[in-house]
């Protein structure tokens, strides 16, 4: 159901579709994929609702307060609905496959429920809520092969692509194999296809996507895993580097550590969740992990791959957190010195197995977790950072700085942003930037240093 809509005199009348997305990367890019899907309709993006005529809520459920945000959001557009009924709402993402029609009681304005799992039938679910002017809810559990869809990227430089959805674990706390489903991989030719096309109109980084990047393949029948993946594209002409988020710890292999070394092309960081530094919590969080299989693991990684920047996710004040365990993750800081974390108050959701465990953390103990993970870390980055200085690093040019619209920024291998002096020509190029100031956030750098 791709076809031009509505057809009149042959001719595509232009329409408007405004997509505010929240949430992981994996969202992020399935907003380029819909953007992509209603192309083909007549739809062109626009940056406000209010001249829209498809506004897309493109959800994430990861906490109780990302899921928050959506009403809010839901009830700011009852007046967009009021005032313009021809408008059509939809619902997608994780908070649309959790809620489902329950999202029609929630509020009057919403025409269209889809959940993360239904994205490939827009089209079709769009034309049903446009004909029939009644709302339409799709939250179906597809099963085999992950589709091949069209993507409307925004960067011309990098690119993401999905390789796989859902996610066959089951960590207790998680929402995700609920609202993303059963893994399912796309073909490995496929990724290959759309890559080599991506890199054919000038794209150089790719970000292979998924919430188990590193377990691809696992439930398919094509017998390519991640590393003979990342063998197949890393040949693919014009493209410069390889990124892949998130890994699991137990799906990072010696096989694919192996992988990771030998291919030049991929990038220098990995992303490994830790969640918490305790077996005890780690066991009832069903990591399926100890905090010494995690460390072996890290400890591998970084002897195979010298230079490579970690980082990693911690959840704190999870069901029955002692304050002996969380220490335990405090020491795990300290003693791994991740390049960066990204650290959650534990946030209880629906459909997860941690729901029924006791003992929760006050909110006010979470607050002060939080806080003391983030102040060991803190100067722990600062100090990876400032290693940086008087380096010479290789940097692929993404464009513009975003502070700084005359000067040009890009990446290290590592993943920290570079911004320097330099003409517009070398967008798309790795360049040899010398590093000459660390900041917070940031590093500046000079072509000629
Ligand atoms: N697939 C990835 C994680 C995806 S979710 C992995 O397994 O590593 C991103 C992060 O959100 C998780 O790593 C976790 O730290 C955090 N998170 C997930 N559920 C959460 C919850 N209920 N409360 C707080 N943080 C949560
Ligand atoms: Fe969630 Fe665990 Fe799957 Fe990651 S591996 S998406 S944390 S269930
Ligand atoms: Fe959120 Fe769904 Fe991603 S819950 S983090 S949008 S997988």
């Amino acid at each position: 159901m791709t076809e031009g809509w509505p057809l009149t005199n042959g001719a595509i009348v232009v329409k408007r579709v405004f997509i505010k997305t929240w949430g992981c990367q994996m969202n992020e890019h399935d907003a380029e994929r819909m953007a992509g899907l209603v192309a083909p309709m007549g739809y062109i993006l626009t940056a406000t609702p209010e001249d829209a005529d498809l506004i897309l809520l493109n959800t994430c459920s990861i906490r109780d307060k990302a899921e928050q945000k959506v009403y809010s959001d839901l009830g700011r557009l009852n007046a967009v609905k009021a005032a313009r009924p021809e408008v059509v709402i939809g619902v997608a993402g994780c908070v649309a496959q959790q809620e489902g029609r329950a999202l029609l009681q929630r509020s009057p304005a919403v025409d269209l429920v889809f959940g993360s799992k239904g994205i490939e039938h827009l089209p079709a679910l769009l034309t049903e809520a446009l004909t029939t002017r009644r709302p339409v809810v799709y939250t179906e559990d597809p099963i085999g092969l992950a589709p091949t869809l069209p993507a409307d990227r925004r960067e011309r430089v990098r690119a993401w692509v999905s390789i796989m959805e859902g996610c066959e674990n089951a960590c207790s706390f998680c929402v995700v194999p609920a609202t993303r489903g059963r893994e399912r991989s796309r073909l490995s030719q496929e990724i290959y296809d759309e890559i080599a096309s991506l890199c054919a109109s000038g794209c150089r980084e790719v970000t292979l996507l998924g919430q188990n990047v590193n377990s691809y393949g696992r439930t398919s029948s094509e017998g390519v895993d991640f590393a003979a993946l990342l063998d197949l594209i890393h040949p693919i002409e014009g493209l410069a580097r390889i990124r892949y988020t998130t890994s699991h710890p137990n799906a990072m292999t010696p096989r694919l550590m192996e992988t990771l070394a030998r291919l030049p092309k991929v990038c220098r960081h990995v992303h490994l969740p830790m969640q918490a530094g305790s077996d005890r919590t780690l066991e009832r969080m069903r990591r399926d992990y100890t905090f010494s299989e995690y460390l072996a693991r890290v400890g591998e990684l970084r002897r195979r791959l010298p230079n490579v920047a970690l980082t990693t996710d911690v959840i704190v004040g999870f069901p029955g957190e002692t304050d002996a365990d969380f220490r335990e993750t405090l020491a795990a800081l300290e003693m791994i010195e991740f390049d960066n974390i990204y650290a959650f108050k534990y946030s209880k959701r629906p459909n997860t197995a941690a729901l029924v465990l006791e003992d929760h953390v006050p909110e006010p103990e979470k607050d002060r977790r939080l806080q003391a993970a983030l102040a060991i870390q803190r100067p722990i980055t600062r100090r990876k950072n400032d290693a940086f200085q008087g380096r010479v690093e290789e940097i692929l040019v993404e464009g513009p700085s975003k502070t700084d619209r005359s000067r040009l920024m890009g990446r290290t291998s590592s993943n920290l942003v570079v911004n320097f002096d330099g003409p517009p020509t070398l967008i798309g190029r790795l360049v040899q930037v010398g590093v000459i100031q660390v900041k917070a956030n940031s590093l500046d750098g000079s072509l000629d240093a």
